[in-house]
């Protein structure tokens, strides 16, 4: 069962179209993570599932029930804002419990589910602390706490990590992992940062400019983007984008020229539904990766600039002999150094292919297999 569904849903202020048709679902108790670059319409989105905005048109459907007319706090659903938004002369037990006072309920009720709130994220030693008193992260752990005692149907998070240093971010993230396995509810999560994305979500959509780019698991995405954005986006360091040209077109693979690498046709298997044909002008798409441990052969030259080496791994910052950026992960205990020149073997079946427009061609089959061994 979906416990949201979009469908249609868009969104204006004014003459400003902002959400443009937006179709999605988050089943019971999936963890769905809404990414993509800022003004792209991501809290625009949480907050008309909340209520707090009403959608300009289209259908917003919250356990099968039509939520056009239903008010924010009838919906069953509870927000958790970047800000945190805590009352500052109130207690984090006043805090956590008093949306539940102002609801009426019993006395005892309140108690036990602050109680069993503050145990899950360990803040009972707060409770009776103001919220001038506490880190960020603990005041952040409230504002989760005050959305848990509601038991609502659908948590939604609107980059709830972002004012965290970067250690307290990490820890907060398989703190919120946690959380939902041990509760089991929906929860819907905004975030900018695509590593969030990657590892807490079971489905991504990804946004641009008020549209859907697309929808899956986080391997799908990496393995298989629809388009040239998905690709840039999920992925750190980026995937690297080179120029090149179809030679030619036999047995559902490409033939491909690319000036970075002048000695090596590269040979990527197509997607059954793509029409190319020779002289086309693409893009081929190389994740860092996917030129490890393959020094010597015909493959990409690139001149390294800068090598960060970050102990377990490197990444070697450099340009092509037709002067694009790429950026090759190497290995640490033998990384490439700035100055030098080296080759980089391509690995075809790894390589991605766009379209003028941007439109996946290519089907890796390396990258296929990567998903299918991990499902
Ligand atoms: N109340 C509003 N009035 C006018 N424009 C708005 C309003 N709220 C958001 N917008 C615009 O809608 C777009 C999407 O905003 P938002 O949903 O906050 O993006 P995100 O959360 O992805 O950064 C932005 O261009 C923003 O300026
Ligand atoms: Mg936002």
């Amino acid at each position: 069962m979906a416990d949201v569904v979009l469908r249609d849903v868009r969104k204006s202020f004014g003459s400003a179209d902002v959400i443009k048709g937006v179709d999605l679902e988050a089943r019971h108790g999936e963890f769905v993570v809404f990414v993509g670059p800022s003004g792209c319409g991501k809290s625009t989105l949480l907050r008309m599932i909340c209520g707090l905005e009403k959608i300009t048109s289209g259908q917003l459907l919250i356990s099968d029930e039509n939520m056009s007319e239903v008010e924010a706090s009838d919906r069953g659903t509870a927000m958790v804002f970047q800000s945190y938004a805590l009352y500052p002369h109130m207690t984090v037990r006043d805090n956590m419990s008093f949306g539940l006072r102002m609801a009426k309920t019993p006395q005892t009720v309140v108690e036990e589910r602050v109680r069993r709130a503050a145990e899950i994220l360990q803040i009972t030693h707060l409770l009776d602390r103001k919220p001038k008193d506490m880190s960020g992260g603990q005041r952040q752990r409230v504002a989760i706490g005050r959305a848990i005692v509601r038991e609502p149907k659908v948590f939604l998070f609107d980059e709830p990590l972002s004012n965290l240093d970067a250690e307290l971010r990490v820890q907060m993230r398989v703190e919120l992992s946690k959380l939902h396995n041990e509760i089991g509810a929906t929860m819907i999560y905004v975030t900018h940062d695509q590593v969030e994305a990657m590892t807490m979500a079971d489905k991504i959509v990804v946004l641009r400019d008020g549209l859907v780019e697309q929808i899956g698991s986080p391997l799908d995405l990496y393995t298989s983007p629809d388009n040239r954005f998905v690709a840039g986006f999920i992925g750190s360091p980026q995937m690297n984008f080179l120029k090149g040209q179809i030679v030619e077109v036999a047995q559902g693979a490409a033939r491909v020229s690319v000036p970075d690498a002048p000695d090596h046709l590269l040979g990527i298997p197509l997607r059954a539904d793509v029409s190319v044909a020779a002289g086309q002008q693409v893009t081929v798409g190389i994740r860092p990766e996917h030129f490890l441990g393959t020094p010597g052969g015909p493959g990409l030259e690139v001149s390294i600039d800068v090598v960060e080496n970050l102990g377990g791994i490197a990444y070697a910052y450099g340009r092509t002999v037709a002067s694009q950026d790429v950026i090759l992960k190497a290995e640490s205990e033998t990384p490439p150094q700035s100055g030098m020149s080296v080759t980089a073997s391509i690995k075809d079946e790894y390589c991605h292919l766009f379209d003028g427009n941007g439109q996946t061609l290519s089907m890796p089959a390396g990258a296929l297999r990567t998903r299918e061994a991990a499902a």
